[in-house]
């Protein structure tokens, strides 16, 4: 896929309680904007057991869903939506890798996590669950603005 081809797309990014009390908000949403991303809805909420619950419901089974659980409802998360061409799994790439030890560095879990537990950052991994997440963080709808900066960042 060359990048002309790339379709414009929508993910979901959550700050996970670990980022947000280690002070990592600011560099996180630095990282998507330089990059030439947009954020079209953010919000700052604790959630409930059971919203977390069904955010990693494809995960219930897992022997570390109750403490992946735990850890989510620990703290205050930042939700929000990005968009831009590809931004799924360009999304996934300035994230990292899930287990930490294996992100390279100059991702944002390759520097500034350890643990596959404490791994700072959510990022939907296709089209189609970006599509449900948002659905699930943000049932309100996300409003539609186009950024000025759109004509220097895309063809
Ligand atoms: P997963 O969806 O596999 O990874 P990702 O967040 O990169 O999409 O897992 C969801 C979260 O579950 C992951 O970010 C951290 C946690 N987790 C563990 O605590 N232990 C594990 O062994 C794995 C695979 C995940």
């Amino acid at each position: 896929k060359y990048q002309g081809e790339a379709t414009m797309e929508s993910t979901f990014i959550m700050i996970k309680p670990d980022g947000v009390q280690r002070g990592l908000i600011g560099e996180i949403i630095s990282r998507f904007e330089k990059k030439g991303f947009y954020l079209k809805a953010m919000k700052f909420i604790t959630v409930e057991r059971s919203f977390a619950e069904k955010h990693y419901a494809d995960l219930a089974t897992k022997p570390f869903f109750g403490g992946l659980v735990e850890y989510i409802i620990s703290g205050p998360v930042v939700a929000m939506v990005w968009e831009g061409k590809d931004v799924v799994a360009t999304g996934r790439r300035i994230i990292g890798a899930t287990r930490p030890w294996e992100a390279s560095p100059g991702t944002i879990r390759g520097d500034f996590a350890v643990e596959v537990g404490r791994n700072v950052i959510h990022g939907s991994d296709a089209v189609e669950s970006a599509q449900k997440e948002i659905a699930l963080w943000f049932p309100e709808g996300v409003s539609e603005w186009k950024s000025q900066m759109h004509p220097w960042i895309y063809e």
